[in-house]
């Protein structure tokens, strides 16, 4: 089985730089594929409240050793006063059948909540062994210096979009320089980016799927990566990155792809999160 390099979060745990990403699975796609992805070496999880698909991967996750796994979620922006945290964390953690995350984000910011009050929450919540890493997604240094000030606990993680043509290095590099792991959502731009002529070019060059050059290119750089997958062939394929490397030249061409280019927002018309029309 394929050993996956790790980082260390705050609280000593250690955080594979690869994990399986659940954002568009539903409950019956979670019991087909997430059972591929455990058996074939993954064991870091991202879900998040707003999925509505814990449940399911509670289920599944019942079948494997939990010691073993490192399971994140995510409270979503309309619940960020501090009873809605510990509401959505402990609904997160019932699900899940877990008695503790180890890693609980801000899924996004909302400027109408007090961040002071969220953190009091989360705090809370890690002083009471419920969640054992605090971290935040969709954050911008903007938000990331004002989390870090008011914090009690590391902020361990900064999940946001990142790959070659949307990489805001600014972010990755302030997240680095501050010790905060940053983890690519959406990694392979939800696949746009793997038909690009340099991206196939290097992949062909290297004899590895376009994806995997895409992977591997974050992985690099220090980044953690959530791919996605339904189809087992791709979800082997994402893991497989560790027995090879880009040569300099190829990285220097996957740099020069950003253009700023995200695929995904947020949908400000979906109720889950509360935004006001
Ligand atoms: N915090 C946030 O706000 C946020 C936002 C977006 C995403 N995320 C996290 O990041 C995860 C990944 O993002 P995402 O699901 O949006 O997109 P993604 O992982 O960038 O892309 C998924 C797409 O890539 C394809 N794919 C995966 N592996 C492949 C391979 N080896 N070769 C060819 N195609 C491949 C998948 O198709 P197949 O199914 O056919 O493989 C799917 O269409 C999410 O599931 C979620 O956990 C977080």
């Amino acid at each position: 089985m394929t050993s996956i390099p790790v980082k260390t979060l705050p609280s000593g745990k250690a955080l594979p730089v690869v994990g399986f990403g659940t954002w568009s699975l539903d409950d019956e796609d979670v019991r087909e594929v997430l059972p591929v992805a455990l058996n074939h070496g993954y064991t870091h999880v991202d879900t998040a409240e707003g999925y509505r698909n814990e449940g399911a991967i509670g289920d599944v996750l019942s079948g494997y050793d939990r010691e073993n796994l490192v399971l994140t979620s995510k409270v979503l922006p309309s619940n960020l006063h501090y009873e809605g945290v510990l509401r959505s964390l402990s609904a997160s953690l019932k699900a899940l059948g877990v008695d503790a995350l180890d890693l609980y984000l801000i899924h996004w910011p909302n400027p109408t909540v007090s961040l002071r009050e969220t953190m009091q929450a989360l705090e809370r919540a890690y002083a009471e062994g419920m969640v054992r890493n605090v971290g935040v997604s969709n954050f911008s240094a903007y938000h990331l210096r004002f989390a870090r000030k008011i914090a009690d606990v590391p902020i361990a993680v900064n999940q946001f979009e990142c790959h070659p043509w949307y990489v805001r290095q600014d972010l990755v590099d302030y997240c680095h320089e501050h010790d905060i792991v940053v983890e690519a959502a959406a990694p392979l731009a939800r696949g746009a980016v793997l038909d690009d002529p340099v991206v196939t070019d290097v992949a062909d060059a290297h004899d590895v799927m376009p994806a995997q050059v895409v992977l591997r290119w974050a992985v690099e750089q220090g980044i953690v990566v959530l791919p996605q997958s339904t189809t087992p062939d791709h979800i082997r394929a994402n893991l497989g990155l560790f027995d090879w490397s880009l040569d300099p030249e190829a990285v220097d061409r996957l740099d020069d792809l950003d253009r700023g280019e995200n695929v995904y927002d947020l949908d400000l018309d979906d109720p889950i999160y509360g935004i006001p029309a």
